[in-house]
This record gives C-alpha cells, structure tokens and sequence, in this order.
C-alpha cells in the first residue's frame, strides 16, 4: 500500500516524470497524493487530495524530487496528513510506506525535545529524527541507517535534503527498485517497477536492510553496518508490457475481457518444474496454501480440486492466520503461497515464520522479482500480464488454472490436465462475447437496487461462492455473502425476502442439491439467478456457462459473477477500477 516514486537528474525537470511514474502506482493506494522537489536549496512541495490521474497538479521547480500516493493508515485523508512529510527546519523531506509500530513513543520522546508534529502520521517521525540527527553532525546515510534501525515494522522510506541534493532510501520489508538511465544520467526510483519501465529496463532491487545514496551514481550500503555493497544492474528482458486501458472503458472490464488468452498462459509451464513441484507436494509431510482476498480464496478451491484430482489433503489458511498454525511446520512441510503482486504484508510474514521453521515455500505470483519469489525456494509465475484493476479477476482465474494443473500433475495425470484446462480456456474465449456481455449488463439493470445478494454453491463451487461475494462487494458496495448450500437452512436462508437476488452457481455434476436450494430460496420468495450450463425452472434469471469439465466448471462460473460485479459498479455510479478504501497490494498488516 502506498507508492512511492524518486527522480534524480541534472537537467530536466523533475514534476512531469514524478506524475507520470506516480500515475502508474496508483493502484497501491489513491486517498491523496504528494510531491516535493528542491530548487535554489529550498524544497517545494505540492500535496492535494485524491488520485494524481483526476487532479490538476501545480508546477515545482527543480531537476530532482519524490512523490507519493496515499493509502490512508495512520490520520484521515486530509492534505495535511498527506506525504512528504518535513522536518522542523523544512529541510528534509520524506515519503514513506508501511506502519511504523513504534512510532507513538518515538514521537513522545521528539515532542518533549521541542520538535512540533504536524500530522497525525506515523511517517513524520522520520523526518524529525533525521532532523535531530543532523543537528548533531550525523551524516544523512548514517542517520538514515540508525532511523531504519529506530523504527518497527515493515517499512520503507525516501528521504530528501534540500542542501545537499541527495535522495536516500531505506527498505526494510516494502520494495523499492532503482532504474538507471546511463545516457541521460537519469535515476528513477519505485516501489515497483511498472512506474519506470517506460523509460528504463535496467534496473537494481533494493532488499531488505538496505540503503540507497543517489547523487550522480546510485551507493548502496548494507544497513545493518553502512559498508559499501555492489549491485548487479539486471536488464529487464523483452518489451515494456502494455497495461493501458485500450478501447475498454475501464481496466477491469479489459482484465475480463483478457482471459480470453489468460488460462491458455497461466498453464503455459515447463513440464519438468510442474513435475518437480508435484513431487515436492506428494512428499512433503503437510501442505499449507495461503494467501489474502480473493487469493485465499483460491487456496480455498485449491483444497477442494487437490482432494478430487489427486486424492490429497491440503490445508487452506487465510494469511494472517497462519500464527496459529505454526507449530505444525516441520521441516518437511510445504508453504504454497498465492498471491498476484507477491507483496501482501500478511503473506510475507507467514512465509518468513515457514523460513523460520525450515519449511519449503513455494509461490505462485503474478508480478516477477516480487518480496515472494525472494523468499521462495520456487516461484511460478502465472503469466497473466499487468493487473491494474483493484478487483482480481484475471489473476485469480491464471491462479486457479495453474493449482488445477498441479493437482492433475500431483495425480500424474499431468497431460489430463492440460487437455482439461485447454478446452476450458477455448469455451472462455467463446464465452467472453458482447452478446453475453449484454445478457449480464440486463441481469445488472434488474438487480443493481438491492442491497443484499446471497450466492450459494457446494462442492468446489463453494470457494466460488465467496469470492463472487468479494467481487460484488468490492466492485458495487452491495453487501453480499457466499454460502455452502448445505448451510442454507442454518441461517442464511432467514436473510432471503420477497425478490432478494440468490445466484446459484451450479457445477456440472451432482447438480440436484444445490437445484434443491435454488427451489428453497425460491419458495420464499427469492429472484432466483441461475449460474449453470443448462437452463432450470427454478431460475428467474439464467446465465449460460460452458459444459466443461466438473473441476474447471467454477473457473467458468466466476467469468459472469466478474462481469455482474462490473455492471453493478458501473451502474450505482462507482469508480470501478479504484474503489473506496481499497487498494491492489495491500502492504501493511
Ligand atoms: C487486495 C486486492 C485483492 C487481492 C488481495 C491479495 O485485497 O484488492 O484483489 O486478492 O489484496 O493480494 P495479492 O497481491 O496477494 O494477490
């Protein structure tokens, strides 16, 4: 959560590529943005309220500067709470992300020094140290080091001085990437990579207790000592991925609209890895799938496909529950994590307590080079391209293909799966056409002024009934909940009144008690939604899925419930792609 975006040169101005670098991080975070550069060695800074794509900035002065887009944590979204944040002299000035846990007694300890807080932020804490460092004599790289030594936490922060030019950045648990433009003298800096790969593929990865000193050429230090480190420069290969809108209206209706080729990539694995890993599965001794969102619900559909493909329990765990359960890590044990950006704060944490205890992790990420494939003893990449759109869709249909195949290969039924997910991902492709598109923009019409949508389903059809509840919820702000059928009659059912929409997701096999459910709710008066291959007279409303396989059937099913999601958002006026409160890597805990 939270982006942050640095720019050093010696001619050009700064303000035009920190926008432009900033716009591309908007996705981690959009309450409020900020900027500041130094000119004639003063700092100028321009902070204003909400997305840096939608509001006008003011012109600053200045070759060199750092930006930031908020996601609130600590303090309301007001401007002054937005970042940079500066010290007392105005003369250093810093963006931060993650949660410093200790931050209220360090500012105790600065306010009774005489230092005067304007924000409610953890992250001017930052500033005011460095500030009481430097009137010391302290260098700014060793003020720095013993800041990022100071403070709790996942963190990381880029400071500014206005006197001697420098950016100096620390990372301990958020990333930061450095991108060197070596014709120009251009130095980028992000905490992903999407923000300059336009403008350079030659990039260095800040890791963990480690700092940045860029002034002409980026230093790195070792944080933990302050001795000098070398960095490998690692050109990023091929072309800058495209991740524009295109004639889509908006990125979440293209990211549907994707999966058109998505599955097809998602499975487009080397055979031997896919082997290696279905071994490392079947020996180890307890397998755990974790992740956060729509990823844990994944893992969640993992556990239903590897019991009726390979006859294997896996154990599914919501992240930042995995404490719980860790006294069952051996070093045996295998740690599979899910997740698109490879960045959530609480998966990274479960993965460092299974290091901790020796277990084997694995990774299943969208984006390369991630703080997960770091970890990881093995990462997959799902191939699903640049996901912009807060709301997971083509990302979690890659994720669902690719535990699909591992299962199959598990089993040994490896080139099954293949042909399984193949044809699936043909029927996807017929599946995605206006025509469809417009039967699901109808449904949205009928149903956008409810405020309460069940969704049952059972079997593996059950993990989908969840997830179609975070994507209603996230995308249309109507409240939603998935449900196993057979728990319908223990509560649920007491939410259903007259013309209360229930989607009924149907698998392909067995379809007779979740039909029975369907007849229930309908009974009482519900506006029954069919989600199935063939059509039911217990449906008000059908939405046609593809005859596929039993075990892809709920990869199909979630393809109409993202496109409702859609339509309900676009329909009750929201910002789809950027919805309140949320943000695509969540970052902090
Ligand atoms: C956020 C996103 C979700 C995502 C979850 C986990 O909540 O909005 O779409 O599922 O984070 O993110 P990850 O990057 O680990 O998949």
């Amino acid at each position: 959560m939270c982006g942050i975006v640095g720019y050093w040169n010696n001619q050009k101005n700064a303000l035009p590529i920190l926008i432009d670098s900033l716009k591309k991080l908007e996705y981690r975070g959009y309450d409020s943005f900020g900027f500041v550069t130094i000119s004639d060695s003063k700092l100028y800074v321009e902070r204003q309220i909400g997305k840096v794509s939608s509001v006008k900035c003011r012109d600053l002065p200045g070759i060199v500067g750092i930006g930031h887009t908020r996601w609130a944590t600590h303090g309301k979204v007001t401007e002054t709470n937005t970042h940079p944040h500066r010290d007392c002299t105005n003369t250093i000035a810093v963006v931060h992300n993650g949660i410093i846990e200790n931050f209220q007694e360090i500012k105790s300890s600065l306010i009774e020094k005489g230092h005067r807080f304007l924000s409610e932020t953890d992250t001017e804490i930052l500033a005011h140290l460095i500030e009481e460092d430097l009137k010391f004599g302290m260098s700014l790289k060793n003020s720095v080091m013993k800041t990022g030594s100071l403070i709790k936490g996942r963190n990381a922060f880029v400071v500014l001085h206005a006197l001697t030019k420098e950016i100096i950045a620390f990372r301990n648990g958020s990333p930061l990437i450095i991108g060197i433009k070596k014709d120009s003298n251009e130095i980028f800096l992000a905490s992903d990579i999407q923000a300059f790969l336009d403008k350079t593929k030659e990039v260095m990865y800040l890791d963990d207790e480690e700092l940045v000193l860029i002034k002409e050429n980026p230093e790195f230090y070792d944080a933990k000592n302050g001795e000098k480190i070398e960095k490998r420069l690692i050109s990023i290969a091929g072309e800058v991925e495209e991740s524009q809108k295109g004639d889509y209206s908006h990125f979440m209706l293209k990211e549907i609209m994707d999966q058109k080729e998505t599955i097809i990539s998602a499975i487009n694995q080397d055979d031997l890895e896919i082997m290696h890993v279905a071994k490392e599965i079947n020996e180890a001794k307890g397998i755990f799938f974790i992740g956060c969102g729509t990823a844990a619900r994944v893992c969640h559909f993992a556990e239903y496909v590897f019991s009726h493909i390979a006859n294997k329990h896996i154990n599914f765990i919501t992240a930042s529950e995995f404490e719980n359960y860790k006294h069952f890590l051996l070093p045996e044990t295998l740690v599979i994590a899910i997740s698109q950006s490879g960045e959530t704060a609480d998966v990274l944490e479960a993965l460092e307590v299974a290091k901790q205890k020796g277990s084997k992790i694995i990774s299943v990420v969208n984006v390369s080079n991630s703080s997960m494939t770091k970890i990881s003893d093995y990462s997959f990449l799902i191939n699903a391209g640049v996901e912009k759109a807060v709301a997971s869709t083509k990302a979690t249909t890659s994720q669902m293909a690719i535990t699909t195949l591992l299962a199959y290969a598990c089993a040994g039924k490896l080139r099954e799966g293949d042909r399984v997910l193949v044809d699936l991902a043909g029927k996807v492709n017929d599946m995605l056409n206006p025509r469809y598109s417009e039967h699901i923009k109808k449904l949205a019409q009928i149903i956008h002024k409810k405020e309460n949508i069940l969704i049952i389903g059972r079997g593996l059809n059950y993990p989908i009934s969840l997830e179609s509840a975070i994507k209603i919820m996230e995308v249309s702000y109507i409240h939603a909940q998935g449900f196993a059928g057979g728990e319908l009659k223990h509560g649920p059912i007491a939410l259903v009144e007259e013309g209360t929409p229930v989607i009924v997701l149907v698998g392909n096999e067995n379809t007779g008690e979740v039909i029975n459910n369907a007849i229930e709710v309908k009974s009482r008066g519900a506006y029954v939604i069919g989600i199935a291959s063939k059509n039911n007279q217990a449906f008000d409303y059908w939405i046609k899925t593809p005859n596929t396989d039993e075990i892809t059937t709920p990869i199909a099913n979630l393809i109409p419930i993202q496109l409702l999601s859609f339509y309900l958002g676009i329909l009750r006026g929201h910002d789809v792609d950027y919805p309140r409160s949320l943000a695509k890597s969540v970052t902090v805990k």
